[in-house]
């Protein structure tokens, strides 16, 4: 099934990471770091086994790996879909914006390595994919995925109330981070 990441030329590289496809026998690297506790705290599900895991990506429609120096230290999401438009236009709104997630192995956290590959989808989302907007979410209490966000120059859109339930907090509030196409060209190289 296709992608809409099959019409981005990969590898994108950047100073000091390439971003590529996701491939099947990247599930054991993959799940190395997402079965450690400190990184399902704030995602969707605790990882235990790889078989459930590479069920879940399949062949990873929306999934970019992030490599440093030859080794795999993240996975992001790149989930493009259909903004909100009335009937009239809606052509117009077809896969015009995308929600972003990733996911650092701890092992490379602290060292700027997120900023610069956000920085890399963003120019992946606006540049060749053409989109409209890009947004993300996480839970209030998730400070390094929101200071990611404002780090790379997406404006908080939202604080939603006790909306996300947490497996072992209960119902927790969240925010909403989105950045246009316009806001992200008059950022700047
Ligand atoms: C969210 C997540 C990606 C953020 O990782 P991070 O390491 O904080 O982010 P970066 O890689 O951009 O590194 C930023 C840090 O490196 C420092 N840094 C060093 N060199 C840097 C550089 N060249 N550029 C930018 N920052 C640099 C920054 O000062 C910052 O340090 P600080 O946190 O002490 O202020 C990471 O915590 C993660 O994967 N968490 C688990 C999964 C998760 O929760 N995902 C989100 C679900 S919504």
């Amino acid at each position: 099934m296709g992608s809409h990441l099959d019409v981005v030329d990969w590898p994108v590289r950047t100073e000091r990471l390439e971003l590529r496809r996701f491939a099947p026998d990247d599930i054991p690297r993959i799940f190395a770091y997402r079965s450690q506790r400190s990184v399902a705290e704030w995602i969707g599900g605790t990882t235990t086994d790889p078989g459930e895991l590479a069920e879940r990506f399949g062949d990873g429609p929306t999934a970019v790996i992030v490599e440093h120096e030859g080794r795999l230290i993240a996975d992001l999401m790149v989930s493009v879909r259909d903004a909100y438009a009335q009937r009239e236009v809606a052509g117009a709104a077809t896969a015009s914006e995308a929600e972003l997630g990733w996911t650092f192995d701890p092992a490379y956290h602290g060292q700027g390595f997120a900023t610069e590959a956000i920085d890399a989808l963003f120019d992946i989302c606006f540049d060749r994919l053409g989109l409209h907007r890009v947004v993300a979410t996480c839970f209030t209490d998730n400070e390094p995925s929101w200071r990611l966000m404002e780090r790379v120059g997406m404006r908080r859109e939202a604080h939603h109330v006790k909306d996300s339930l947490h497996r072992d907090r209960g119902w927790q509030d969240s925010y909403v981070y989105a950045l246009m196409a316009d806001e992200w060209r008059a950022l700047g190289p």
